[in-house]
């Protein structure tokens, strides 16, 4: 099934236009007498409601680009657009706002605020967003249930093992529904079957919610087992662009069977 297809299926949220757009993407770091290219001209178009793996070795640039997207960082040249905006043209003001609803992130090492309790660590974009008090606290458990921890909702997250931090993480990166998710190697710290865990809640996001997801991931496999679509990088260039075939098979079926 095209994509196309798949957002007539999934229904919500789903716009022809990319999401995602790259063009001639740069981000070099002076460092005295070196420039490092960590990302050196990247092109790349994600379209609404793909799930797009990035890969590359340790240094190719993949979680700077993925920076770039998120609004975490400016490019040196080039420019970014998430769904028709140029965030090169946001103010500072304009780019808090993009980064709280637009877009959420998950990283391998959880972030999660280590005095605050679960429900605290998930309303707080809910605050910065200036949702009601009222609101946010059912919202923030209803999110917290659906990940599967109603059971530590005032817990920290040093009781918390790895793949319920991470849990809570997702909860928090997609409390004030955001249209595009970005994941720095989400399942880096956590076993195989916590990992299977967090990328079937990410799936599920993607298929259940139309919602647009770049993923980094050293992982092959990973990206095999769960992405329509890999993109290469090397050298913080773009060096391959591949269809998933398994996986947008399994879509096509509507059964997510090339991932179980
Ligand atoms: N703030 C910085 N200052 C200088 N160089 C940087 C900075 N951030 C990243 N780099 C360099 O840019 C290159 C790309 O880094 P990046 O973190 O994007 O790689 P990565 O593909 O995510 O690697 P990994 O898989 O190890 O996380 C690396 O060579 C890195 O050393
Ligand atoms: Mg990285």
């Amino acid at each position: 099934m095209s994509s196309t297809d798949r957002s007539a299926r999934t229904s919500t949220a789903m716009i022809a236009t990319p999401a995602i757009h790259a063009e001639q993407l740069c981000r070099h770091y002076r460092m005295g007498e070196t420039l490092i290219r960590a990302v050196d001209g990247v092109t790349l178009s994600v379209k609404a409601g793909e799930f797009v793996a990035l890969l590359g070795s340790s240094g190719s640039g993949k979680s700077s680009v993925l920076n770039l997207i998120a609004g975490l960082d400016r490019p040196t040249s080039g420019s970014v657009i998430v769904q028709e905006r140029d965030l090169a043209q946001l103010s500072r003001e304009e780019l808090a706002r993009y980064r709280l609803h637009t877009v959420g992130m998950v990283f391998q090492s959880f972030n999660l605020i280590a005095s605050m309790t679960l429900a605290e660590n998930v309303e707080l974009p809910m605050r910065f967003a200036e949702v009601e008090r009222g609101k946010r606290d059912s919202l923030a458990r209803e999110a917290l249930t659906r990940v599967g921890l109603q059971g530590r909702m005032n817990h920290r997250p040093s009781e918390l093992s790895g793949g319920e931090q991470q849990r809570a993480a997702l909860a928090r990166a997609l409390i004030n529904r955001p249209q595009l998710l970005l994941a720095d190697e989400p399942t880096g710290n956590l076993d195989s079957h916590t990992g299977t865990e967090i990328m079937n809640m990410v799936r599920e996001f993607n298929q259940h919610l139309g919602m647009t997801v770049v993923m980094v991931t050293h992982e092959r496999a990973l990206a095999e087992r769960y992405a329509q679509r890999l993109i290469f990088l090397a050298d913080g260039k773009l060096v391959g662009d591949e269809s998933n075939s398994a996986v947008n098979a399994a879509d096509q079926a509507g059964v997510g069977g090339g991932r179980p």
